[in-house]
């Protein structure tokens, strides 16, 4: 079987993108992206600078940076310095969204998440990649109950030793959801040809594995 070389995935809050689009990026040897880490380091970057949250501020500050990604995602540097360790903290999850809405800042990590998937051989997770990023690629959406959502990401905070509470993490991560549905600029939604997965009772293997048999095609590309 053969898989096409730059696939999309989007979805809300704990919706599986991250875990799902690195095993799959692992299964295929291809690379994971994951754009979420772009939209916060401007924030950390803006938060650090105690920058007024305003788009012309927040839109001048996302031309400037220069973000890298190492190790599949999992370490981020802006303008040379290590932040990977203030990437889910509670400041910056609580403000992500509002600099993610800002069209400057989302036109200027477009322009950075292309030159990323120059190439191919490429997994990268988001919002707005089959909508907006990369509408060329094979699409796949992943979705699934608010409650299942919230006790996934609580347990994933709670792993990390924090102590919200799972109706706070509910709240949080609806307050996002809406934020990120709502904005007008490339709002999160799935692409028209996008694969729509429930993965509110699947596991992880489950989940690959699907996308795995949605995406297969018999010739090369
Ligand atoms: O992992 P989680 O679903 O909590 O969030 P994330 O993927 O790290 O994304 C954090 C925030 O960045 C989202 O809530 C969006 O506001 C924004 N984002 C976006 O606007 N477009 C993307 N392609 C990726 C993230």
């Amino acid at each position: 079987m053969h898989y096409p070389s730059v696939i999309a995935m989007d979805g809300p809050v704990a919706s599986g993108k991250t875990t799902v689009g690195r095993a799959l990026a692992e299964r295929l040897g291809y690379r994971f992206v994951d754009t979420g880490v772009f939209y916060r380091a401007v924030t950390i970057a803006a938060l650090d600078r105690a920058l007024s949250l305003d788009d012309d501020s927040l839109s001048e500050l996302a031309e400037r940076l220069q973000i890298e990604l190492l190790d599949g995602s999992d370490r981020v540097l802006i303008d040379g310095s290590d932040v990977t360790s203030r990437l889910r903290a509670h400041d910056v999850d609580a403000t992500v969204s509002s600099v993610a809405k800002v069209p400057g800042v989302r036109r200027a990590m477009v322009v950075q998440q292309r030159d990323t998937a120059k190439g191919g051989g490429v997994v990268m997770v988001g919002r707005d990649i089959g909508t907006i990023v990369l509408p060329d690629a094979v699409k796949v959406y992943l979705d699934a109950p608010l409650e299942e959502r919230a006790r996934r990401r609580h347990a994933e905070l709670t792993g990390a030793g924090n102590a919200r509470s799972e109706a706070d993490v509910r709240a949080d991560l609806e307050l996002r959801d809406r934020t990120d549905i709502q904005r007008e600029d490339s709002p999160l939604r799935s692409a028209d040809d996008a694969y729509v997965i429930d993965t509110g009772s699947l596991d992880l293997e489950e989940v690959v594995e699907r996308v795995l048999t949605l995406i297969a095609v018999e010739q090369p590309e």
